[in-house]
């Protein structure tokens, strides 16, 4: 009796240990292989990964991290139209809470890239208005590879100063129920 009782929860504990893994499998995000920011062309990027799926690697509390995206902003000359710290100059600012076709990572990632008018004809519309409306140019055959234009999200990020609940966009709805 006791035999079969320890037989039946080293069962049990084999089902949990299984499917805990299959959860951590699904958490790490699949089976999709790591990509190289640094080896892929913004471009190549946008067209190799399924729409919604762009996160940025870099937070903005990496210091180093957001100080080479601010050289980096320079460099490529958006901060001629946006200003030097994004906060706006001949166009919108990029770090107020108003956000033209969305404020996520891969929103803003395919806006850069693909330019405005690119963008509309993929679907998007305007959502938010800025005082200045008008295109944002396609950046992707400019920028060197995916890993600065993180990079320059990040000081992006690190200088927002709108509303905290609108830094990536509007608030998410409330997380769903756990399934049972
Ligand atoms: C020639 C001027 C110009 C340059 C250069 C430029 N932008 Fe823009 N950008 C715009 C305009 C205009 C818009 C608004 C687009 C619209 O309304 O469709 C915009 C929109 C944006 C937005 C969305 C802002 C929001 O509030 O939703 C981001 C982010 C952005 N640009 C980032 C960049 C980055 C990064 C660079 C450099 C790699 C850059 N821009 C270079 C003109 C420019």
């Amino acid at each position: 009796m006791l035999r079969r009782v320890s037989a039946v929860s080293v069962i049990a504990s084999i089902a949990v240990l299984a499917a805990v893994g299959t959860f951590g499998r699904v958490w790490a995000g699949g089976d999709a292989a790591p990509v190289d920011y640094t080896k892929i062309s913004p471009v190549d990027l946008v067209k190799n990964t399924p729409k919604g799926k762009l996160v940025n690697p870099y937070k903005d509390t990496q210091a180093d991290i957001v100080a080479q995206g601010g050289k980096l902003l320079a460099s490529y000359s958006c901060s001629g139209c946006h200003g030097g710290t994004g906060g706006g100059g001949m166009c919108p600012p990029l770090t107020n809470d108003t956000w033209v076709y969305g404020g996520d990572d891969d929103t803003l990632f395919r806006l850069v890239t693909l330019g405005s008018d690119e963008l509309q004809k993929q679907g998007y519309t305007r959502i938010g208005h800025e005082n200045v409306v008008g295109p944002m140019p396609p950046f992707g055959g400019i920028i060197k590879n995916a890993d600065d234009l993180w990079k320059i999200f990040a000081f992006v990020r690190a200088n927002y100063h709108g509303d905290p609940a609108y830094k990536f966009g509007a608030p998410p709805p409330p997380p769903e129920p756990a399934n049972p």
